[in-house]
């Protein structure tokens, strides 16, 4: 059943995971937010000039709805209408998709987009002169093991899986190396979490990482010191994290999920994890959030 966010936009709520799709802020708002503008995809677009450049190369990792990919190739058409795209998309649920091409939810899309939207859906793929698409059903766990034996290599990674504590096999070490291994050399990986165990998970993958900063709106309460995080290969351009965030990284709550084996079911990964918090000599989460006065 379609809910609609604050922008208008419409989301859906997944009762198998227990949550919402997208912030109830605005469903088209954080495509663009926090995966669309921090990628920098309007630049790398900008630099696309035929016929020497090669295609943008786009993951979405948990394609739900689409409106990442969407919101990413509104971007880079806006900014340069003949720029080629490859995407590989990952889902587990070929209904979610499905369900998203009704008329009234693609309404918030351009026609182009919204073509791109219903083949996807309905064929898993779509091929024209400026866009290649792919969408591959089933557990991410597994199918990222298909786009790392293609040697794909992102210019942009947006990563958007429910939370950690719902869907805590996609928020791994041994998944973010996985999707690290698709990561393009000056390639950008975005996503809305904040949370330490997902940060110090992509740093054990090999990746540097940076916070989304929140935009400008007003009042702020304590616990709200950033809207997500990016990671690239190389520090360069990352906006830093502040002495907050870093020591929030030597907290408990920066114990990181593990799936050894990559096929785990979630209680098995929260149970580890839980254990694996307990035993942690780390400085508990409350008293870290005692001294930076976040309530
Ligand atoms: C937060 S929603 C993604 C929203 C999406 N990016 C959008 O713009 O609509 C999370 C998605 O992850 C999918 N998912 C859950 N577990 C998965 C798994 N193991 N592998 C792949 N996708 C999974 C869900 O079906 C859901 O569509």
């Amino acid at each position: 059943m379609p809910q609609r966010t604050e922008d208008g936009s419409f989301t859906f709520f997944s009762e198998a995971f227990g949550e919402a799709f997208h912030s109830r802020l605005g469903a088209r708002a954080e495509a663009f937010e926090k995966f669309a503008q921090v990628t920098r995809l309007a630049t790398l677009a900008r630099q696309f000039v035929e016929p020497d450049s090669p295609p943008i190369h786009l993951l979405d990792v948990c394609y739900g709805l689409g409106y990442n990919t969407a919101a990413a190739l509104e971007t880079l058409w806006a900014a340069n209408p003949d720029c080629r795209v490859e995407v590989m998309a990952l889902e587990l649920d070929s209904t979610v998709p499905q369900a998203a091409i009704a008329p009234d939810l693609l309404a918030i899309w351009s026609p182009p987009v919204q073509n791109v939207l219903r083949a996807i859906a309905q064929h898993y793929e779509f091929c024209s002169s400026t866009l290649q698409a792919h969408l591959l059903i089933g557990d991410a766990r597994q199918t990222i093991q298909q786009v790392v034996a293609q040697g794909f290599q992102a210019d942009a990674i947006f990563f958007d899986p429910f939370s950690p504590r719902r869907c805590p096999q996609l928020w791994t070490v041994e998944f973010f190396a996985q999707v690290a291994k698709c990561l393009s050399p000056r390639g950008i990986l975005a996503t809305y979490s904040r949370s330490a165990s997902v940060r110090v998970a992509m740093q054990a993958a090999g990746l540097h990482i940076g916070n989304i900063p929140l935009p400008d709106r007003g009042d702020r309460r304590s616990h709200e010191w950033s809207q997500g995080t990016i990671a690239a290969w190389s520090p360069d351009g990352l906006p830093p994290l502040s002495q907050m965030e870093q020591e929030h990284l030597q907290t408990r709550a920066a114990v990181p999920y593990r799936d050894p084996s990559l096929s785990d079911s979630t209680a098995a990964i929260l149970t580890r994890h839980q254990q694996e918090q307990q035993q942690a000599p780390l400085e508990s989460t409350t008293s870290w959030r005692r001294r930076w006065r976040i309530v």
